[in-house]
């Protein structure tokens, strides 16, 4: 089943290591190469020989060794997948914040490939407000948190923060290689987060978005095989995967530029920027200092950039859009489906608890041209992006 696939497996110090023991022997009976890196910690915990045995690799731990220095780059650039299991708060920290004193934290600042963790901590550290920043952080660079259970920990206390299992691991790593190939080949526009648009060197109008929607769905595309062009306004916390090449824009108008000379090569267009809909009529060159008064800004309109593209869509081409409401929600969804030819609309309504901007939950309701219409409970973001993606895969391209 995993046949071909090259997993790195990074371990850390943790008392779960033994359960990577279990998860190397699984994932080498399902026929994929494992290559396994020890933080210093995690020798304390595992023993390089059982690893090393059980991986038929040699098994790697050391920044200083010179082999291992040169090879720290190409290791995650040449694998499938990089699972770091057990991550302990330590390491959680060092990965979120950019250090790279050791070998694991190297090859993670290096890896092109996706990156899954499943923390592994006691209860209180992981209900710690760091604990939950860090892997936010995590998740905005792209990575996979795999999430913890509850039970026994090592304290001896009972709660959240255990490892996932490693049958649960392998259940994942095989949902992900039979979903990665279901987009391979295909091209798609991706837009995120808000458009800024100056009044003078200083101000500008723009909206909370934070992108962190737009961004899940275009590493959803590319996990799963698609070449994604990502048009990411300011703000936006960049992913980086291979498949994912990014433009980063200021302006509604370089938004519009940047999607309208992409559009026609693409197979699928998503539009889930918000894109400001007025923007200055003139743009002071110097910063407009205070008067008595009050003050007129004249604004003109801006392309709708999802319209625009609605215009010039092929047969072959799928577009969808997506439409924040506050009120009237239904109807003001389906006017936008049909006013800009979308062939999708996806709804999120700010009346609904776990829906909004900068948070990393959504809910949404998808609505498509036939009428039908798909109701989705609160979910995590990256979870969302999959339900959005598996709904396109169904209704267009299977
Ligand atoms: N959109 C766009 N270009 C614009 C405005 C919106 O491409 N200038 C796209 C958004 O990316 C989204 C969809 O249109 O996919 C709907 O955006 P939304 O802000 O909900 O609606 P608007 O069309 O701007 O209408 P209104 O603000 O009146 O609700």
């Amino acid at each position: 089943m995993l046949q071909g696939k090259k997993i790195l497996l990074g371990i850390s110090g943790s008392i779960a290591a033994y359960k990577s023991i279990s998860l190397v022997r699984l994932l080498i009976k399902q026929g994929a190469s494992v290559k396994v890196i020890l933080s210093p910690a995690a020798r304390d915990f595992v023993s390089t020989l059982t690893l090393s045995t059980l991986s038929k690799q040699e098994v790697l731990s050391d920044l200083f060794d010179e082999a291992s220095w040169a090879n720290h780059v190409m290791l995650g650039r040449s694998s499938d997948l990089f699972i770091i299991a057990p991550l302990s708060c330590n390491t959680l920290a060092k990965m979120a914040h950019g250090l790279c004193d050791n070998l694991l934290l190297a090859t993670y600042l290096s890896a092109t490939c996706p990156v899954w963790v499943a923390p592994a901590m006691d209860e209180d550290m992981w209900q710690h407000p760091t604990t939950k920043t860090n892997l936010n952080l995590l998740r905005s660079f792209g990575n996979q948190v795999i999430p913890v259970n509850s039970g026994e920990l090592a304290s001896g206390l009972s709660g959240e923060g255990r490892m996932a299992e490693p049958e649960e691991i392998l259940a994942l790593v095989f949902e992900h290689f039979t979903k990665s190939a279901d987009f391979t080949g295909k091209k798609a526009l991706v837009t995120a987060g808000p458009t800024y648009e100056p009044i003078d060197p200083v101000r500008f109008i723009g909206n909370h978005s934070s992108g962190k929607m737009g961004v899940a769905i275009a590493l959803e595309l590319a996990n799963r095989g698609a070449f994604v062009d990502l048009i990411a306004g300011p703000g936006v916390q960049l992913p980086r995967h291979p498949g994912i090449s990014i433009q980063s824009v200021s302006t509604a108008k370089q938004m519009f530029d940047a999607c309208n000379s992409r559009f026609q090569e693409v197979d699928l267009a998503i539009m889930s920027a918000a894109v400001a809909d007025y923007t200055p009529e003139t743009v002071a060159e110097e910063k407009i200092k205070k008067t008595a008064g009050g003050m007129d800004l004249k604004l003109t309109k801006t392309k709708d950039i999802l319209k625009e593209l609605g215009q010039m869509k092929s047969s072959r081409q799928v577009l969808v859009g997506f439409a924040l409401e506050t009120n009237n929600e239904r109807a003001n969804a389906l006017q936008k489906l049909e006013s800009k030819n979308a062939d999708l609309i996806v709804l999120n309504s700010l009346q609904d608890q776990g829906a909004g901007f900068g948070l990393d939950t959504n809910k949404i309701t998808v609505f498509d041209r036939s009428g039908q219409e798909e109701k989705f409970p609160v979910k995590s973001k990256s979870e969302v992006a999959a339900d959005i993606i598996d709904l396109i895969h169904k209704k267009f391209y299977e």
